[in-house]
């Protein structure tokens, strides 16, 4: 993926939370802040709009840009649809695919997820590919069934030639945003079962240089440090406690 693998990387996620300024405001604060954080590999998601203003803030810094969502085609008649191409254009390194905010309120299915990832990785992209159970399924004894099912689905046809990197994380639906992470032997346990399913598609090399495995869903500056360094798991992909630039700049200094 890029030498710096061995790093924690920690990904901001804004969602649909700010508007263009105050994207641009938070990263000016957090680049001030952190642009010379150098253990640490730190990633902006921001809203699709602020993409270039964001950029402009990052740019010849340690941080690198991310969007939320991609479309799986590089170009062509899909009216309202964001192309990897032009992500790349912008300056975007990394790409969340499969977030299960976009599962649920967009109805994306696996296979939607699997041909995004493709996409994605198709421009040199870094998908981020996002995993994770309902409180319903976990509820009915499904959890892990359901992250295989995900992971096997997303990765279908993949390959990793050197130089491209692909980020699993893995995020419980019933936990994002309600201030209470799950127990890090928990999510350590799922990342165990997400790198047995990459065992059965690519070499343990690439898994070991190309692939990363990071938790989400309430992660905040009490808990970040047990989901960081714990092998499998070696960064975090974090929501509402990205968007405040103090709480943010507090979190990224616990690692
Ligand atoms: P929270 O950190 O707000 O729980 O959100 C997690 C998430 O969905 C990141 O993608």
């Amino acid at each position: 993926m890029s030498p710096s693998h061995n790093k924690p990387l920690v990904l901001a996620n804004w969602k649909m939370n700010l508007s263009v300024r105050q994207s641009v405001d938070l990263a000016r604060r957090v680049t001030r802040s952190l642009s010379r954080t150098t253990k640490i590999d730190l990633v902006l998601c921001p809203t699709f709009p602020a993409l270039p203003g964001v950029a402009e803030v990052v740019k010849r810094k340690s941080i690198a840009l991310g969007a939320q969502d991609v479309f799986w085609k590089a170009a062509g008649p899909y009216t309202g649809e964001v192309s990897p191409a032009v992500l790349r254009e912008l300056g975007v390194k990394y790409v969340i695919v499969g977030h299960s905010e976009r599962r649920q309120y967009l109805k994306e299915t696996d296979i939607v997820v699997q041909q995004k990832t493709l996409a994605a990785l198709a421009q040199g992209l870094i998908p981020v590919l996002c995993v994770g159970e309902t409180f319903a399924e976990r509820q009915a004894g499904q959890k892990d069934v359901v992250i295989m099912r995900q992971v096997t689905a997303a990765l279908k046809g993949v390959t990793l030639p050197s130089g491209l990197g692909l980020v699993v994380a893995y995020e419980p639906v019933w936990v994002i945003g309600s201030g209470q992470a799950v127990e890090p032997r928990e999510a350590l346990h799922t990342a165990q079962v997400i790198r047995q399913v990459l065992i059965d598609i690519f070499p343990p090399s690439v898994i070991e240089r190309q692939v990363r495995l990071i938790y989400g869903g309430s992660v905040d500056t009490t808990n970040i440090a047990a989901f960081v360094r714990q092998p499998p798991l070696s960064g975090v992909l974090v929501g509402g406690a990205s968007l405040s630039a103090k709480q943010f700049i507090d979190l990224v200094r616990q690692l």
